[in-house]
């Protein structure tokens, strides 16, 4: 039975582009893999705190010498690692905030990259840890940036490629609705997006 991950990191809710266009996404796994089990994590309802002293003295310090704060301060980033490799299909919903991606996701990001777990260092360079996974990516946006003079401000779409490659993630599908903040763009832009799908 095939594991989907959806991480939500819109806090709109019923009136989120990204949501919407990563359940069509869903949707469109489902029927391919009926079977599949859907986990959601909604990021904006059990947010990821920043990088504290505790969380980084744990991460750096062997598992069998942790205390009982170390252990506490890692709970939710160790579930969320292991949300990610019990995942076949990871959707990401991701609405650009000022051309990069929002804290939110970010902080996520801070909390399951970690050497040792989801990526290592080696003679060769870093190694990537979760490999034999499928990643959509549900990228929003006001403006469009698919082409003309906006492709070099979307800092969203490559941070986001490099880092899920950074923890061995690079099977990764781009599907992109824009110009919601554009009058003639913004009725059709979901509509558009969803019928571009391709699982
Ligand atoms: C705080 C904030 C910052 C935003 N920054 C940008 C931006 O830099 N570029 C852009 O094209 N759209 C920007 N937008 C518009 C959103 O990307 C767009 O409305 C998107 O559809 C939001 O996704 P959602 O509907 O899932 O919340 C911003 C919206 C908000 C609320």
């Amino acid at each position: 039975m095939p594991n989907i991950l959806h991480i939500i990191s819109s806090p709109r809710g019923d009136a989120s582009n990204s949501i919407k266009l990563s359940e069509a996404i869903i949707e469109r796994l489902q029927l391919n893999y009926p079977s599949a089990v859907l986990h959601t994590k909604d990021l904006t309802k059990s947010p990821f705190p920043h990088l504290e002293e505790v969380h980084l003295n744990a991460f750096l310090t062997p598992v069998e010498q942790h205390t009982e704060a170390h252990r506490e301060a890692i709970k939710h980033s160790n579930l969320a690692i292991e949300e990610l490799m019990n995942a076949d299909f990871v959707v990401i919903g991701a609405p650009m905030y000022n051309f990069g991606i929002s804290s939110t996701l970010k902080a996520w990001f801070d909390h399951v990259t970690r050497a040792g777990i989801t990526f290592k260092y080696t003679q060769q360079g870093p190694v990537g840890l979760l490999s034999g996974k499928q990643v959509y990516l549900a990228i929003t946006t006001g403006g469009i940036y698919s082409s003309g003079a906006n492709v070099e401000n979307d800092f969203l779409t490559p941070y986001l490629k490099f880092m899920l490659a950074f923890i061995g993630m690079d099977n990764v599908t781009v599907c992109r609705a824009e110009g919601f903040a554009l009058s003639e763009t913004r009725d059709n832009a979901l509509e558009k997006a969803i019928g571009r799908i391709q699982i």
